[in-house]
């Protein structure tokens, strides 16, 4: 019974895990140049949404519950996504990526930040239901220390 339990805990985090960032051996891509497109794409949106939040947050467009919340749950959704675009190992053709070679050179790293991004996310959508921008504020600046801290080290 005991045993039981345990190992139906284990299945329980290990399908956490694999939800978040994919394993570098299972990607969805076989060749650099869709990758790149792939990731470059979502992190675009991912910005977009996250820069209409910024907006709200620093005032210079009236918080709008509603809308902070959807734009909120989206970018979460969001921040799954770029990752699968850097499983294929050393993924740079020519100049179209800003992406550095280090990212695969400290994966695990790279892998732990990403992880991270979607936890603060997760943080923010909690916030942002709070209606509250006393709670929203530190969620906001959270999420925002991520893209900052990942690019220093990962990008061109
Ligand atoms: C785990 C690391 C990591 C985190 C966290 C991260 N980024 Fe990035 N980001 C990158 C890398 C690497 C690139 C370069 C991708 C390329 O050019 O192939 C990039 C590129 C971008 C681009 C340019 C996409 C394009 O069209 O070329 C935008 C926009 C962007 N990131 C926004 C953000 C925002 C906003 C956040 C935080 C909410 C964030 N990123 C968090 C690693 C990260």
């Amino acid at each position: 019974m005991k045993a039981t339990t345990i190992s139906m805990v284990l299945a329980g985090v290990m399908c956490m895990s694999m939800s978040t960032v994919a394993q570098a051996d299972k990607h969805a891509f076989n060749d650099a140049e869709s990758a790149v497109k792939y990731r470059q794409s979502a992190l675009s949106i991912m910005r977009d949404n996250f820069a209409a939040m910024a907006a709200m947050v620093k005032g210079e467009e009236t918080y709008d519950a509603e809308v902070f919340n959807n734009r909120a749950n989206d970018f979460a959704r969001l921040s799954h996504i770029p990752w699968d675009g850097f499983a294929v190992e050393g993924a740079m053709p020519g100049d179209d990526t800003d992406a550095l070679p280090a990212i695969w050179d400290n994966w695990e790293d790279f892998e732990s930040r990403a992880n991270q991004l979607i936890t603060d996310a997760n943080g923010l959508v909690d916030a942002a239901a709070s209606g509250s921008m006393d709670e929203i504020k530190p969620a906001f600046m959270a999420a925002a220390k991520n893209c900052k801290g990942c690019h220093d080290q990962y990008k061109d």
